[in-house]
């Protein structure tokens, strides 16, 4: 047995010695997840005893993510624009700049009259549900190639009680039908090269599919800009999350398919989104 204070600060010298920035914070917040509590009851009670059989489930915690795997995987959820979103290592961890995207759209289109939205590889389900929850009379479609993918994110809308959203196996617009006042997506953007520098976190837990492609990383965004005209409404737009170094690029190719393209940066001042109408 030994008190909540004693093992917060052997597990944070832990997780410092594999390297984890945040090694105090993880610990907590792994802790309380284990103890079903809030991480601010670990200071309440600091005091209190942590029993055996707890203890080494804790470990086994701590191991995984001395490990380098994602706080997120291990916890099994994040939250997303107020959405609790279960995660596992088959889907993509939703990302601080795509909750800042949803920021962005709802704020865009909010006096906008938005019936359809189709979510392209919709992973965990983050954006297709977030959008789904705040445009209450759209009807939302969310494809993805990944079955696993999509059996979670059919899971997450249910978890939050979302129901104006479908999800449907496909190759991006292979087996979609129909036309959307907004198509949106966060594809798979980086190039090998940049996936194989990433932390251990990303490289070693996350879906390389989810994160690669060809062609410098252009592939599948250009594949998205090409086809959406048949899907898009007249007045209607595309949105697609990016690599910030690919918008000169993107700016090029979508000259052939829009008259209108508009890069708006992160709040790291990258740029980071682009806006397609006609
Ligand atoms: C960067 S992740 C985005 C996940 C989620 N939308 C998000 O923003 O957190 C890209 C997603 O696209 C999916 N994907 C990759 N290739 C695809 C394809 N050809 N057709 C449909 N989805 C695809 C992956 O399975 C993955 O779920």
């Amino acid at each position: 047995m030994a008190s909540l204070i004693e093992v917060l600060k052997q597990s944070e010298l832990f997780l410092k010695s594999k390297g984890i920035t945040a090694s105090r914070l993880d610990s907590e917040l792994l802790l309380s997840h284990l103890l079903g509590c809030k991480r601010s009851f670990l200071y309440l009670k600091s005091e209190n005893n942590i029993e055996e059989p707890v203890l080494s489930r804790f470990q086994s915690l701590l191991f995984r993510r001395g490990n380098r795997e994602p706080l997120q995987y291990i916890i099994g959820e994040v939250d997303f624009y107020g959405l609790s979103i279960a995660v596992d290592k088959n889907v993509l961890i939703p990302r601080h700049e795509t909750e800042e995207l949803i920021g962005i759209v709802i704020s865009r289109f909010r006096n906008k009259s938005i019936g359809s939205i189709l979510d392209l590889g919709t992973g965990s389900g983050a954006i297709g549900l977030a959008l789904a929850k705040h445009f209450t009379t759209a009807n939302v479609l969310a494809v993805d190639t990944s079955r696993n993918a999509l059996s979670m994110a059919q899971k997450n809308a249910l978890r939050n009680k979302i129901g104006n959203i479908r999800f449907m196996e496909s190759d991006w617009f292979e087996s979609v039908d129909g036309i959307f006042d907004m198509i949106i997506s966060n594809p798979p953007y980086l190039t090998n090269e940049e996936f194989e520098n990433t932390q251990d976190e990303i490289k070693n837990f996350e879906p390389k599919s989810a994160l690669v492609s060809a062609n410098n990383g252009l592939a599948d965004i250009f594949k998205i800009i090409g086809t959406a005209g048949k899907f898009l409404a007249k007045d209607g737009v595309l949105v697609l999350e990016t690599g910030s170094s690919q918008h000169e690029f993107i700016a090029r190719f979508a000259k052939d398919y829009f008259g209108k393209f508009e890069s708006i940066r992160d709040l790291g001042r990258e740029n980071r989104f682009a806006f397609f109408e006609y």
